[in-house]
């Protein structure tokens, strides 16, 4: 077939969600959880750091109180140095001494949360930092931390909200950056992905069906890319199996036209020997000595011609006629084998019938009489090619039984057995002859005329000679027309 001739491999369409797709949504998933794992420790650590640098500003402040007479600082500058901090009070302790710093006129809110920055668990660093974040109230916390100049502690008083609106604050920075990070990310590792990963089996998939399209055009077969990968060993064998099967298919075509020139010839050549033997028909009726001594000879060659053109056309034929199944009585059957076998009437080789009187095997009279004669010829054959002949002992025997719902037949002969080719072949056209001027058909059609039966041939191994065994099972009831007749019976 030319590439002008081949139907043109319907476009491939990529899944709707395919590979690609599943992948950039898997990466943007992966890193925006690995960003949520990554963010509650940041947003703690945040709000820990933020804690101890207002307590540092405070320590400086609280150093003014340290200097100032009797620890007492005036209003208006206490209010300016709380505001420069954002507290509401600042309060130290040295040794026995108290230090506060708040003016006298403010009274302070009632305090709804103290945080010891002098020990901070991480677990505890977190829920708080979450309970900071989550609750809208504005809340008065005190903060405790370590006081500058070996004093006991400094506390500061201050509102929750600033610390709260520069958590949300950092949040959001963070939450933008993520998805910055995440976006970025997921494009590269999708890029990567899909260079490496997606693109070379996309390459894999549109080649296969492409090449399933019209398997037999060598140009379809993948030309591997030369990776070293996975997908490379892929790809090449790929390559292999398109190499395979697309020359075992152009040898197929090749054969099947062959077969059909062969038919042709075949067909004709039948005629003219057809022809041939009316004429030899004639001759023979001459009443010249030596003209009858080859007739004979001629009219069994001819006749033998005939058959070979005709099994082989049979064969050539794409399907046997399916058996026309009836009970039919084998004894007749076998008998009628022998008469055509047409044994040398010396008794060189004995003819052994043993089937079970009356025995009935549902089977087409023809094509069963076909099978028989084959194997029946195939012994005889056999036993006359010995060079070392044993008249006396030479015998073919058929027997026949049933068994339950299938007829059992056995062809045997006292032979030399199935050579290693013949095995090697058996029951396959023209493989295993190895008799001159044989076709090598017999048992290929044998075998497929009692397939078609429902039944099997095989080889039995371990007897004198060769014997092959042929199974065929009744024909299976069917219940529907059972029960129909059941019906009409009633009725
Ligand atoms: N009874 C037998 N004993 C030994 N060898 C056998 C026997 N039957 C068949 N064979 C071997 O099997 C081969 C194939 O048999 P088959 O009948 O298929 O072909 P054939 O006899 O060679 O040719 P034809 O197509 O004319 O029958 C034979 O050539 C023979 O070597
Ligand atoms: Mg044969």
């Amino acid at each position: 077939m030319n590439e002008e001739q081949a139907a043109p491999p319907k476009p491939v369409r990529a899944p709707r969600f395919g590979l690609s797709g599943k992948l950039l949504v898997l990466t943007i998933l992966f890193v925006m959880i690995a960003e949520v794992l990554i963010y509650v420790p940041l947003v703690a650590n945040f709000r820990v750091n933020w804690l101890r640098d207002h307590l540092e500003v405070a320590k400086t402040a609280a150093l003014v109180l340290e200097a100032a007479p009797n620890g007492m600082v005036p209003d208006p500058l206490a209010k300016k140095i709380l505001a420069s901090i954002g507290a509401r009070a600042v309060a130290m302790k040295m040794g026995a001494t108290h230090y506060m710093l708040q003016p006298s006129d403010v009274t302070l809110p009632p305090i709804s949360d103290v945080y010891d920055m002098r020990h901070v668990a991480t677990f505890d660093a977190v829920v708080d930092a979450f309970k900071t974040m989550l609750d809208d109230k504005n809340d008065v916390m005190r903060v405790v931390g370590p006081a500058p100049m070996g004093g006991e502690y400094i506390d500061l008083v201050m509102d929750e909200r600033p610390l709260r609106t520069a958590m949300l604050r950092y949040s959001v920075g963070l939450l933008l950056t993520s998805l910055l990070i995440s976006g970025i990310t997921a494009a590269l590792v999708y890029l990567a992905l899909h260079y490496l990963f997606v693109r070379p089996m996309r390459r894999v998939t549109d080649n296969m069906m492409a090449f399933r399209a019209d398997p037999e055009n060598a140009g379809r077969i993948i030309m591997p890319s030369g990776r070293v990968d996975e997908i490379g060993v892929a790809e090449r064998e790929l390559a292999a199996m398109q190499t395979e099967l697309a020359s075992m298919l152009q040898q197929k075509n090749r054969l099947a036209a062959l077969g059909l020139a062969v038919s042709k010839i075949n067909h004709d050549l039948r005629n003219l020997l057809a022809s041939a033997q009316l004429f030899s028909d004639r001759l023979a009726k001459l009443p010249d000595p030596t003209v009858q001594r080859f007739a004979p000879k001629l009219m069994q060659a001819l006749e033998r011609a005939i058959a070979f053109c005709q099994s082989t056309l049979s064969y050539g034929r794409l399907q046997e006629a399916p058996p026309d199944r009836r009970p039919i009585l084998l004894e007749p059957l076998v008998e009628e084998v022998h008469e055509t076998l047409n044994l040398a009437p010396d008794a060189s080789i004995r003819w052994i019938s043993a089937v079970e009187r009356g025995l009935t095997v549902e089977a087409d009279y023809d094509q069963l009489f076909r099978i028989l004669l084959n194997l029946a010829r195939n012994a005889v054959q056999a036993m006359e090619s010995r060079a070392a002949r044993d008249p006396g002992r030479d015998q073919v025997r058929i027997t026949g039984r049933r068994e339950g719902a299938v007829v059992v037949i056995e062809v045997s002969d006292t032979g030399p057995g199935f050579s290693e080719k013949a095995r090697a072949h058996l029951f396959e056209a023209f493989q295993g002859s190895t008799r001159t001027g044989g076709t090598g058909l017999g048992l290929a059609i044998a075998a497929e005329l009692i397939r078609a039966h429902g039944g099997e041939i095989r080889l039995v191994e371990g007897t004198i000679g060769a014997t092959l065994r042929l199974t065929i099972p009744d024909r299976a009831v069917e219940l529907s027309a059972h029960r129909g007749t059941g019906a009409r019976a009633r009725a």
